[in-house]
């Protein structure tokens, strides 16, 4: 709920469990009051421990010396005007001046969340009580307006930021720098959590202390990148998984972007994220507006547990949109590590009849079916399938497939070029570069210029023929290289810095016209593995392909990290064979099986190479994982025990009304002198009975929760236990 107080001078937030009180102070300067536990009311009392007159001391008003920009909490900052922290925005106006001085000028209510125009973000429902202020400020002398926006979705702790800079001068302005949103703590004692990694080690959590200065994470690689996520945490010191404040803030963006925290020299921190500044500019004419990404920040006073539940649900349902993102997702098969490029339409019958055969629903047929692709150095951009690999064409084969049960996915990797393909002689300068200086390769592929309209146009064309050429369900939509040169043909040379945000600006209204067009398909995006796995991407794809590594010990770590922000239904996480074609380690079928089914699963094998034994396995766990499907995709979940902490990890999954939950608790490498473990269990109801179905063991949640559930001694390395809890309407079954 959004309201106004003392005469309009100052508007709170409030959500379930916490406030937001912006101050219109002198009528002039918009000062940050309050961010923290819910607020009853809001009082006259100004706190003015934030002002300290020294020899430093800029006042950036002449009337008076009671305020300075230096030590203040503000909402908006004024370049040039004193205050010297990290800035929302920087800029030059056509006289050259970087000095601009933002004063308030008028704010408004609205109900609902605001769209951020041609960007993707997180909407509201009907019977939401969600709400957006809009507060303006002005530049008298450029002319230029800032529109900060903040949207409210009480029921999921969830403040919403972003920002328009609208040009009403009379001369164009040159934004150099314009952040999503600034927020200033008035305490500085913070742990800050990220979510860093590499190709095939995403999103691993690392937490470490606040130090003084300028802290920085981001990406500069034109995708949100395997190396850091678009995602940061400030927590209390003593935040754990079940207490203490956890604010976590998440850009809605997909390109490169930067999060910065400064702990300055009074005690306080400034936060802010965004669009990464370096190699960016935008050239605002008079009567334009530019539109900042949106940031999402959910804060939680229940610890990490309690963000991560409020992102997940948030992600679930107010982020994801198509028809796909209520539906539980179908278990598929995807041929890429059974046969590479290597394939014939019989090869991929026959695996289809092994996917039938243990109950899986989908056959995505990977790289390599298209022409004059054999292997990765050629064909992309020539989207015609292969006759002489697939005779019949993608038609039959769907036809084929849909006779044995599995309907059809495809890959596809829209957003590349292969030198030598008839796309590349034809439109040599639809590729991102300087085609005079050789052009730097990734993967042997180029980047298409996706700031060119028409570079748009010609993928939702070609997409919606390929989408329309055979009974398509689902699409895989990968794009395995970074980006590095920021040239497109398509812009002058004064609009040149706006060309990386252009591209993504290109690939969303592309990905939003394509999933509009096919509403019945099942999109997951993919970038060599987890590289762009963002909010940004899930608006349109409701699932992501979380990494290449498929080892199970590597993927504890990596989905433990991934869970921190991301749903389990977003999660693609399949079953690999062994010895891991990434990085070389056996683990047991069970082991493998039991890291997946905690996602998103589907199996990325060989199916054929199974032993008789190996399949019927496999078809029990695939039937045991459709019975509980909608609690793995749709309940609650619960880090109970992190992989980081030693070799035993667990987590949990309640469905929303706490009738069921599964348990999953993993050993990588056994002790033989350690006591069988128990595990506290967590958000059961403490009033209900629960029967484990596999043991017939029955207790309270209370009790489950309190005294713990005794998990079975485990067998060797590499163990894992999977344990199913129902209501217990027979309670004469044996106790705990
Ligand atoms: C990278 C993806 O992560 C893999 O799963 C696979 O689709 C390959 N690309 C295909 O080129």
């Amino acid at each position: 709920m959004i309201k106004e107080h003392l005469q309009g001078s100052c508007i709170s937030i409030d959500a379930k469990s916490w406030s937001y009180q912006i101050e219109i102070r002198h009528g002039k300067y918009l000062v940050h009051r309050y961010f923290g536990k819910k607020l009853s009311g809001i009082s006259e009392l100004h706190q003015k421990r934030s002002f300290k007159k020294n020899y430093g001391t800029i006042h950036p008003d002449r009337t008076f010396n009671e305020f300075s920009f230096e030590t203040e909490l503000f909402e908006l900052t004024s370049p040039g005007k004193g205050d010297y922290r990290i800035p929302l925005f920087n800029g030059r106006s056509s006289k050259g001046s970087s000095v601009f001085s933002f004063t308030y000028d008028s704010h408004e209510i609205m109900e609902g969340i605001l769209d951020v125009h041609g960007l993707p973000g997180v909407y509201a429902e009907e019977g939401d009580s969600a709400s957006t202020l809009k507060i303006t400020c002005r530049d008298e002398d450029s002319g230029l307006y800032v529109h900060l926006y903040y949207g409210v979705l009480p029921e999921f702790d969830t403040l919403l930021r972003w920002c328009c800079f609208e040009n009403r001068g009379t001369d164009p302005v040159s934004i150099e720098r314009a952040m999503s949103f600034l927020l200033d703590t008035p305490e500085d004692n913070f742990d800050v959590l990220t979510l860093q990694g590499a190709y095939a080690r995403e999103r691993t959590a690392q937490r470490h202390r606040l130090t003084g200065g300028i802290s920085s994470f981001s990406s500069l690689r034109g995708i949100s990148s395997h190396h850091m996520q678009p995602f940061l945490g400030m927590l209390s010191p003593e935040t754990g998984e079940n207490s203490g404040s956890a604010l976590g803030v998440l850009l809605v963006y997909s390109g490169n972007f930067l999060f910065e925290v400064e702990k300055t020299a009074y005690g306080t921190v400034r936060i802010t994220s965004g669009i990464h500044n370096q190699g960016f500019s935008w050239l605002l004419e008079p009567g334009e507006s530019f539109f900042t990404p949106q940031a999402v920040l959910v804060q939680s006073y229940e610890g990490l547990g309690g963000m991560t539940r409020s992102f997940h649900r948030l992600i679930r349902t107010r982020l994801c949109r198509t028809d796909h993102r209520d539906a539980q997702r179908p278990v598929l098969i995807n041929n890429w590590e059974a046969t590479y490029f290597d394939f014939t339409r019989n090869d991929l019958l026959e695996l289809a009849d092994e996917a039938h055969n243990v109950g899986i629903e989908l056959f995505v047929l990977d790289d390599g079916w298209f022409t004059n692709r054999s292997d990765d150095t050629t064909g992309l951009g020539d989207w015609q399938e292969d006759r002489k690999k697939l005779s019949g064409g993608l038609q039959e084969l769907s036809q084929d497939l849909l006779k044995r049960k599995l309907k059809m996915g495809l890959w596809v990797e829209p957003e590349m070029v292969s030198p030598g393909t008839q796309l590349m002689q034809e439109h040599p300068d639809w590729v991102l570069g300087y085609p005079e200086k050789e052009l730097t390769m990734g993967r042997t592929q180029l980047v298409l210029d996706l700031a060119h309209p028409d570079v748009q146009q010609h993928l939702i064309d070609t997409f919606t023929r390929v989408f329309s050429s055979a009974d398509i369900s689902y699409v895989k939509w990968d794009m395995n290289r970074c980006i590095g040169e920021w040239r497109s043909a398509y812009l002058p040379p004064e609009r040149q810095g706006e060309a990386s945000h252009r591209y993504v600006l290109g690939l969303y209204r592309v990905m939003k016209e394509l999933t509009e067009r096919f509403p019945h398909i099942l999109f997951e995006g993919c970038a060599g593995g987890g590289g762009r796995y963002d909010a940004g991407i899930l608006a349109f794809m409701p699932q992501y392909w979380t990494s290449d590594n498929t080892d199970g010990v590597s993927r504890l770590f990596i989905q433990h990290g991934t869970s921190m922000v991301y749903p389990l239904s977003t999660m693609g996480s399949h079953v690999s064979e062994v010895p891991n074609h990434q990085v070389g380690r056996s683990t047991s079928l069970d082991f493998r099986l039991g890291v997946s089914m905690a996602g998103n699963f589907g199996c990325e094998l060989d199916l054929r190479k199974l032993t008789k034994p190996e399949k019927q396995v496999l078809s029990k766990q695939i039937s045991w994982y459709k019975r509980w499907r909608p609690v793995i995709q749709f309940g609650d979940m619960y880090r109970l025990k992190s992989p980081a902490d030693g070799e035993d990890s667990s987590l949990m999954i309640v469905s929303p009304d706490k009738h069921k939950a599964v348990l999953f608790w993993y050993r990588r490498l056994h002790d033989a002198s350690l006591l069988p473990p128990v595990i506290h269990l967590s958000g059961l109801d403490p009033s209900i009975r629960y029967l484990e179905e596999r043991t017939g063991a029955s207790a309270l949640g209370d009790e489950l929760m309190h005294r713990g559930f005794p998990v079975e001694e485990p067998e060797g390395d590499f163990s894992v236990r999977i344990y199913q809890f129902v209501q217990d309407e027979n309670s004469a079954s044996r106790k705990l």
